[in-house]
């Protein structure tokens, strides 16, 4: 996969260079460039940025400099397979592992990250010409710009490029992987500080573990983050499933687990 990152703090993407991202890109898996937005400025003080038409707070970053720098990137041929151009944004699209694991699949991606009120919107409307523009949110907070969002979104897209991490299974039991987030884990020694380990996970009986750690990770889902129980799939549910989530408060009604737990509003 190609990376490209355009940024005015290209020092800000250095931490690309480490660990299983420097592994990554040293063993020609992804070939990785981070480029200044200040070499494609054409005046004496390199500006990329200048005030809002309408009036407003800070600055916002003009459209020549990202035009001039977008097109450096744009490859000949890019009419039958356009790169994707990322733009981190918090009035973007949530990024998610489902948006990590389908990058993950494309030849070429563009990030491009904005600073100060962000970038003027022509560029997006011009750069749909020749790419595909996605806008795209860490989270509901904001940032002071893009450079943080990219090291999240490129770390969480490059890990899924088979051969980026070493063994492929821990892939696979992850949170997020089945809608559910991942269950606890344990190591040595089995008892810390009074604490002992989940005395299944001692016992060798491989059937009785994987149950514990689906309840675990149901139990767990259920009180951090109901609104990932609400998207399970009934159909994807045992029996011993839906008994844990109605101790936890959930039912299946109409074909869709919904939370029966009382609203402590109501008295
Ligand atoms: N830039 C500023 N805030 C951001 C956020 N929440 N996600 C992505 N990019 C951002």
């Amino acid at each position: 996969m190609r990376c490209d990152v355009f940024s005015i703090f290209p020092d800000y993407l250095s931490p690309l260079n480490l660990s299983l991202m420097g592994k990554a890109q040293a063993e020609g898996l992804v070939d990785l460039s981070v480029h200044d937005l200040r070499d494609f400025t054409t005046d004496r003080h390199r500006s990329v940025d200048d005030t809002p038409y309408g009036g407003g707070a800070g600055m916002v970053m003009a459209a020549e400099p990202w035009a001039r720098a977008l097109e450096s990137v744009i490859p000949a041929g890019s009419e039958v397979q356009r790169p994707t151009l990322i733009v981190p944004s918090p009035a973007g699209e949530v990024f998610t592992q489902a948006r990590a694991e389908e990058l993950a699949t494309e030849d070429h991606l563009v990030f491009a990250c904005g600073r100060y009120e962000g970038i003027d919107e022509r560029v997006l409307e011009w750069a749909a010409g020749h790419f595909v523009v996605r806008p795209m949110s860490l989270g509901d907070y904001v940032l002071n710009g893009g450079e943080v969002a990219v090291l999240a979104m490129v770390e969480a897209i490059v890990r899924l490029i088979p051969g980026v991490v070493g063994n492929p299974l821990s892939l696979v039991e992850e949170s997020h992987q089945d809608g559910l987030l991942e269950y606890p884990v344990y190591t040595k020694p089995s008892r810390w500080r009074e604490a002992d380990v989940p005395e299944v996970l001692l016992s060798g009986n491989h059937a009785k573990i994987a149950r514990f750690r689906r309840d675990e990770q149901l139990r767990r889902t259920a009180a951090r983050r109901p609104d990932l129980i609400a998207r399970l799939d009934p159909a994807q549910l045992d029996r011993n499933d839906l008994e844990i989530l109605h101790i936890e408060g959930f039912a299946v009604q109409n074909g869709a687990v919904r939370s029966v737990a009382s609203d402590p509003g109501e008295n």
